[in-house]
């Protein structure tokens, strides 16, 4: 199979870039430059890539020609300005990425003959958030209170729309969040955060400590992703009937920040430390929890590394890159120890 990976030079598609290729599938992607030091750069992920495509999904005739140029199988579309904190600084470019980016790629899907299935990446902070314990359901309703959560629901709510108005060839919405794992650059994002300071010895500064997230490994989240994409690809009626779906882990990765920061410093060893800063900062949800239901029984998707094994993993990555090993084979290392997890 041929995949196009829109957003292949960012955390989720680097690795998701290196997944495919390890089964033996080729990708192509069209993105922007990949950030220094990030995984697409220190494991460079571009000699994998059949056609490495630089543009602006803003740009209507840029994704065009890009998925003509490259007649993929399959599109996986995951570019997107994805940090609620950037969102607020820059909501134009937010709205214009993630809104009409999307939509000029799903309008582009639908002219390219040879693209047989598509999945379109979402996000958990879709859904309008009421703080309520249970997770969300896929049928909950949409809101957004930051601009990035906003024009996300809006691209989920375009693109089912899309969907009903002009079916196509099969797609589906994949709503995850809250990703962990090795060669995340991304600025505020806890992880990264963590990890750079710990590497640097410098104090992290938190912001909600007290904040529940659903945390998950990039390596479950980009599996679920692809059991959808495969049974999109089979026609599996039982997925054709559902446009949108969850990739949640269980409760018992339904942690606060301050956790995540306790146990990635416990497990870091050295000295590593973080703080909350006295000073105010915009409005992110509190509590966000999804219930992943459909995935589970219907794609027989199962988060296999827990909460504790996440961080493990991610504090592992860092620290083997920093000791010299090759990010490349780290990764790879990682996909076999996963995927050997699940054939167990
Ligand atoms: N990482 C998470 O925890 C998380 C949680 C929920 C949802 N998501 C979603 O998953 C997807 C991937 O996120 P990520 O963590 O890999 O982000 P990332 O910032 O690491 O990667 C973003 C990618 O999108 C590309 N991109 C951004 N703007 C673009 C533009 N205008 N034109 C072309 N390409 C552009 C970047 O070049 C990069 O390749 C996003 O859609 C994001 O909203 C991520």
């Amino acid at each position: 199979m041929h995949y196009l990976i829109t957003g292949h030079t960012g955390f989720k598609g680097a690795w998701l870039t290196l997944m495919l290729t390890q089964q033996g599938h080729q990708v192509s992607g069209l993105s922007l430059d990949p950030e220094p030091g990030s995984l697409y750069v220190v494991g460079a992920v571009g000699e994998l890539v059949q056609q490495d495509i630089r543009g602006d999904i803003r740009s209507a005739g840029t994704v065009r020609t890009a998925l003509e140029a490259t007649s993929p199988d399959a599109v996986y579309h995951l570019a997107a300005q994805p940090l609620v904190r950037e969102s607020y600084l820059d909501p134009r470019t937010t709205i214009e990425t993630n809104v009409m980016g999307t939509y000029n790629v799903i309008e582009a899907i639908s002219t390219v003959p040879s693209i047989k299935a598509s999945v379109i990446i979402t996000t958990d902070k879709v859904y309008r958030n009421v703080n309520q314990i249970q997770g969300y359901i896929e049928s909950d309703p949409l809101g957004g209170h930051d601009p990035y959560s906003a024009s996300k629901a809006m691209a989920d709510i375009l693109t089912q729309s899309w969907m009903l108005s002009f079916p196509g060839s099969p797609m589906a919405i994949a709503r995850a969040g809250n990703v962990i794992g090795g060669g995340d650059v991304c600025r505020d994002r806890l992880m990264p955060d963590l990890m750079r300071g710990f590497s640097e010895g410098t104090e992290v500064s938190l912001r909600y400590p007290e904040a529940v997230r659903p945390w998950q490994h990039v390596l479950d989240c980009l599996t679920g992703y692809q059991l959808l994409m495969q049974e999109l690809l089979a026609h599996n009626p039982k997925v054709l009937g559902q446009p949108t779906w969850n990739f949640g882990p269980g409760p018992k990765n339904l942690r606060t920040v301050g956790e995540v920061a306790d146990l990635a410093s416990q497990m870091w060893g050295s000295p590593a430390s973080w703080s909350v800063p006295a000073q105010t900062h915009p409005h992110e949800a509190e509590l966000l929890a999804l219930d992943a239901t459909p995935a589970r029984q219907k794609l027989a998707w199962a988060d296999r590394l827990d909460f504790g094994q996440a961080i493990e993993w991610t504090v592992e990555w860092t620290k083997s890159v920093n000791a010299g090993t090759d990010p490349r084979a780290t990764t790879t290392a990682q996909i076999k120890k996963y995927v050997s997890l699940v054939n167990q």
